[in-house]
């Protein structure tokens, strides 16, 4: 009976060497292949097409001195894209983290390093009402100065904030997302992020109810356009926001509506930038070119009023699975990437980017209960469908 078990515990620890033998041999091949396949890179097609192809950056993983530093995601970060979208570090709790002090020690990092490589980085972002990126001081109301009207006070501080980065940077971050999110989402309505939404005129689809725009009214969006514009007249100046792809759903009229206002008004604006993070099981498959054309369309309205259309942050989710992504999802996921690529360069729409290239750093099972693997390349750093897919419409037009 002895013998048999032992007989039964060595065959099993050989098998399982054999198996962890055969996945490293399989890993050593995969990663030569991201090698090999990449040597047509993203970044080079899009030079070609005249079309910024970014990616959401973490320095963490990215620099030298770093405890993180990963050599692979800072290889392929470098080799497959031409701009980099800091996503957490120009936020204003990390570089305004007290009210008389400002922290640039990671930007600066970010923008030399760019700069270094001969990329673009993408400001984001300037403004953004949601506590999570808000610093303490600000949340605590002890920005307030008695005898003084909040809203001078707080009109100051904005002011005050985005000229000193603005101005710090100027001429090396050619754009920048001024305001973030500053309007809601109809379907959403009642608690977005723990605040809840203004009703604008009794109607649904207003806008959020941030400090700003609850202490300085709508103005703060025009306001922070200008103070911008005055720091780096050259800079290229968008706002940002999510969940309005197709034409003529409320929140994309409403931010139509007050897009144009601003140029008819001829408050500095070089266009919007379009989130888009997509579930995947949300994308109807049954009418799919209909789905396509309804936000085709809604780029060609805003390309209309002389406005950039711009696509920020875009990631497809799939519902996490024990054996991983499908065959199938996998297939449709790339078919997601693609459409949106091919709308952004059918359209006035200089840069597209992902939130986040690999699966290994995305922010989303961390934040989407339940769902993972929502960009281009997979957790071990090895290009998906998705990633094919891009190069496919960049070779179209190559
Ligand atoms: O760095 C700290 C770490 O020190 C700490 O131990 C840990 C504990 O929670 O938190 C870490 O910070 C987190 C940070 O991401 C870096 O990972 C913050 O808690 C977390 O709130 C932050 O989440 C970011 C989120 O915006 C809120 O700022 C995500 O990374 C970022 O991907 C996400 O990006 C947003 C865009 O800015 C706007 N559009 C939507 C998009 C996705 O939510």
């Amino acid at each position: 009976m002895k013998r048999v078990k032992i007989i039964f515990l060595v065959s099993l620890v050989s098998l399982l060497t054999l198996g962890f033998l055969l996945l490293y041999i399989r890993n050593i091949i995969n990663v030569h292949a991201v090698k090999t396949n990449s040597t047509i890179s993203l970044a080079s097609l899009a030079e070609k097409n005249d079309l910024k192809i970014g990616s959401e950056f973490d320095p963490n993983y990215a620099f030298h001195q770093s405890l993180n530093f990963d050599n692979t995601y800072t290889a392929i970060l470098l080799h497959e894209f031409n701009l980099i979208v800091p996503g957490n570090n120009f936020k204003m709790k990390l570089i305004h983290p007290e009210q008389s002090r400002y922290d640039f020690t990671v930007t600066d990092m970010i923008v030399d390093f760019a700069l270094e490589h001969h990329m673009d980085i993408h400001g984001h972002t300037l403004i953004w009402g949601n506590p999570k990126s808000l610093p303490k001081w600000l949340q605590d109301n002890s920005w307030k100065i008695p005898g003084r009207p909040d809203r001078d006070v707080l009109i100051d501080i904005l002011k005050n904030h985005i000229k000193t980065i603005v101005g710090r940077y100027k001429g090396k971050v050619k754009a920048w997302d001024v305001v973030n999110e500053a309007f809601c989402d109809p379907a959403n309505h009642a608690h977005k992020w723990s605040v809840p939404c203004i009703v604008i005129d009794g109607k649904k689809g207003g806008m959020d109810a941030s400090v700003w725009r609850t202490v300085i009214g709508p103005e703060y969006i025009e306001i922070a356009l200008q103070a911008a514009h005055e720091a780096d007249p050259d800079a290229y100046l968008y706002i940002n926001d999510n969940n309005y792809e197709s034409i003529n759903s409320p929140k994309s009229d409403k931010i139509y509506s007050f897009v144009k206002d601003l140029i008819e008004r001829k408050v500095p604006i070089n266009g919007v930038g379009q989130q888009m993070h997509i579930p995947l099981d949300a994308v109807d498959f049954s009418q799919y070119d209909r789905v396509i054309s309804l936000i085709q369309q809604n780029f060609r309205k805003f390309n209309d009023l002389g406005l950039d259309m711009i696509i920020t942050e875009l990631d497809v989710r799939i519902k996490k699975s024990l054996f991983g992504p499908s065959d199938t999802q996998l297939k449709n996921q790339a078919k997601v990437f693609a459409s949106m690529l091919k709308i952004c360069m059918d359209s006035k729409c200089p840069s597209f980017t992902v939130w986040g290239f690999t699966d290994k750093y995305s922010w989303i099972p961390g934040h989407k209960k339940g769902y993972d693997y929502a960009t281009p390349f997979d957790d071990k750093l090895r290009p998906k469908p998705a990633y094919y897919s891009l190069q496919e419409i960049l070779k179209i037009k190559e």
